[in-house]
């Protein structure tokens, strides 16, 4: 087990509308730890997208600490938390949020910009070698409109990667992907792991799922359980896919 990269005590997010309070984390203790592939599965409305934007500073919370390398994030600054999002964090949604009238290129290389010590040069090499090693460098040139979901996708991810962030978040990143195209993103995530990359996925697909060293169950914005595994190995993916299946069916899933 590697060191805590993400510690969340006592986690509270209540969402209030029309003066009605809704509950959605309550109470949550949690720690992910350093290059680990966390995944968080739970019923639709279970506060999972909710706990990942908590986490990744992009929502408030109502109370609790999450303490990233150490420092509560709940207690920083917007700009302190622009900077975090920006330089530590990476995200991957769904919703692809590529800019439209930007080439792939011009989007990967969009948040590595703004970092004072890496030169243009360097970014520029950096988002090369990403688009090739997710294979959309001969599509480079194009606009999002240009190429298919999977490439943009897969774009995404290598934007998300510009900045080397200590964590990866992503919510649904198949969500929207035919099944050959999310096994080529899956892949993408089992070997950025392997490689020493914090990831935290949210997905209803039990087919991602399997690609975690560890999965946590959620309802109601709690911790149900949650499921240790071997690193992700395709050599013993009847197993993996055997005890991933019957510990969700014991979870109701
Ligand atoms: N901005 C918001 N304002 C008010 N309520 C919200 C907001 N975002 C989410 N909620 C509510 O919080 C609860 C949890 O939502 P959340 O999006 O975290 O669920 P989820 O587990 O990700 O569900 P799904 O699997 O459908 O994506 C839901 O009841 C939802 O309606
Ligand atoms: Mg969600």
């Amino acid at each position: 087990m590697g060191r805590v990269i993400l510690d969340i005590k006592n986690l509270d997010k209540t969402y209030v509308s029309d003066g009605i309070e809704n509950p959605v984390i309550r109470k949550m203790n949690l720690q992910i730890y350093a290059g680990d592939f966390t995944v968080v599965m739970g019923p639709s409305g279970s506060g999972k997208s909710t706990l990942l934007y908590c986490l990744g500073a992009m929502e408030d919370v109502t109370g609790g600490s999450i303490l990233f390398q150490g420092k509560d994030i709940t207690k920083m600054k917007e700009n302190a938390l622009s900077d975090l999002r920006l330089k530590k964090f990476g995200f991957i949604f769904q919703q692809i949020h590529l800019v439209s009238n930007l080439s792939l290129f011009e989007n990967v290389i969009l948040p590595g910009m703004v970092l004072p010590e890496s030169t243009k040069e360097e970014v520029n090499k950096r988002a090369l070698e990403l688009l090739e090693r997710f294979q959309v460098k001969d599509v480079s040139e194009r606009l999002p409109s240009q190429v298919s979901g999977g490439e943009q996708q897969r774009a995404a991810i290598a934007r998300s990667l510009i900045n080397r962030p200590d964590v990866l978040f992503a919510d649904e990143p198949t969500g929207a992907l035919n099944q050959n195209n999310s096994e080529i993103v899956m892949d993408l995530f089992s070997e950025l792991n392997r490689d020493g990359q914090s990831i935290l996925l949210v997905t209803h697909d039990r087919r991602a799922a399997l690609r975690g060293n560890r999965i946590i169950y959620i309802i109601d914005g709690a911790i149900r359980s949650e499921l240790e595994l071997e690193p992700y190995d395709p050599a013993n993916l009847k197993e993996r896919e055997e005890a991933v299946n019957d510990w969700l069916t014991s979870l109701g899933w």
